[in-house]
């Protein structure tokens, strides 16, 4: 029988995940569909009502709704309740538990990259205080990531952040005090929406100071490669681009729905040549 499963966001019209999971679920020979549905705010209620009911099997949320559905769900996975927002809905029946894949879909991308030895010791910077960052920041941690420094134009935004996890070693910083500096970071994170398509020139803060060591990683997939990314490129920097991070929160929103890994290759060419 076909499985139904979509996208749920305001607005979703540009987004590449159908595509993306099409080439997924041919990997699986699954016979499934996905849709990405556009869902204002006032629908939101009426339209998880129609999962429960067995309409849809799963979901992603994306962006205004990542938090704003967790008082429609029956359950939290541990991911979900510690980052405080769902990007994947698992229905079991008429129960529907939240998820989080986008701490440990960054994390898969980013060992994929980086040695993980390097990173027990490493001094890490994340660019950015809003959702993306509570789940990158909520990964690193549990990952036992060395030290994190959250650096945020709004200060106040990155020092509620950190607040959530007291019992790790993450601080909060001005963005503008931190870039006069940034040679004691091994890896820097870049999770704002600056320099995503069709801003594709703008760069959230200047890498004059970066030392030659640090990697530096991005989460903006369209373009594939940020100016920032070039930047740091150009610089002589490794770097990796933030199609790691999409592919793999994908692949494990389809783990939780199926139990079955999807070929990452066909959805990372997938992507690819749609933002060419
Ligand atoms: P998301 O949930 O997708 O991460 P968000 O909550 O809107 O998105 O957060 C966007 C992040 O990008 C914030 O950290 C924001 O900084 P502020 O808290 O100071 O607004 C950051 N951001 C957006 N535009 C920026 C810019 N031009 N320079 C630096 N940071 C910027």
């Amino acid at each position: 029988m076909e499985r139904k499963y979509g996208l749920i966001g305001h607005p979703v019209s540009h987004s590449l995940s159908p595509q993306m999971h099409a080439a997924a679920y041919q990997s699986l020979h699954l016979d499934a569909t996905y849709e990405a549905m556009d869902v204002p705010p006032v629908q939101l209620k009426a339209m998880l009502h129609k999962v429960r009911a067995g309409n849809i099997d799963g979901l992603n949320v994306t962006l205004p709704h990542k938090v704003a559905v967790l008082p429609y769900l029956d359950e939290l996975d541990e991911d979900a309740h510690a980052i405080g927002a769902v990007n994947t809905i698992v229905r079991c029946g008429h129960r529907l538990i939240g998820k989080n894949t986008d701490g440990t879909g960054y994390m898969t991308a980013l060992l994929a990259r980086v040695d993980a030895r390097k990173l027990a010791c490493a001094n890490v910077l994340v660019i950015g205080a809003g959702g993306a960052a509570r789940a990158i920041v909520y990964a690193l941690c549990k990952h036992g990531v060395g030290y994190v420094t959250v650096a945020n134009r709004t200060l106040t935004r990155a020092q509620q952040l950190v607040a959530h996890f007291p019992q790790w070693p993450v601080k909060a910083a001005p963005l503008l005090q931190v870039e006069e500096d940034l040679s004691p970071y091994d890896v820097l994170i870049q999770t704002t929406s600056v320099g995503m398509t069709p801003h594709v020139r703008e760069i959230p803060l200047s890498l004059e100071t970066l030392a030659q060591h640090t990697f530096v990683s991005e989460i903006i997939y369209h373009p594939i490669e940020t100016a920032l990314i070039k930047t740091a490129k150009a610089r002589g920097n490794k770097t990796s681009p933030g199609i790691g991070m999409f592919v793999e929160q994908a692949a494990l929103s389809i783990y939780y729905w199926t139990q079955r890994w999807p070929d990452r290759v066909p959805m990372t060419e997938t992507v690819l040549k749609l933002t060419k």
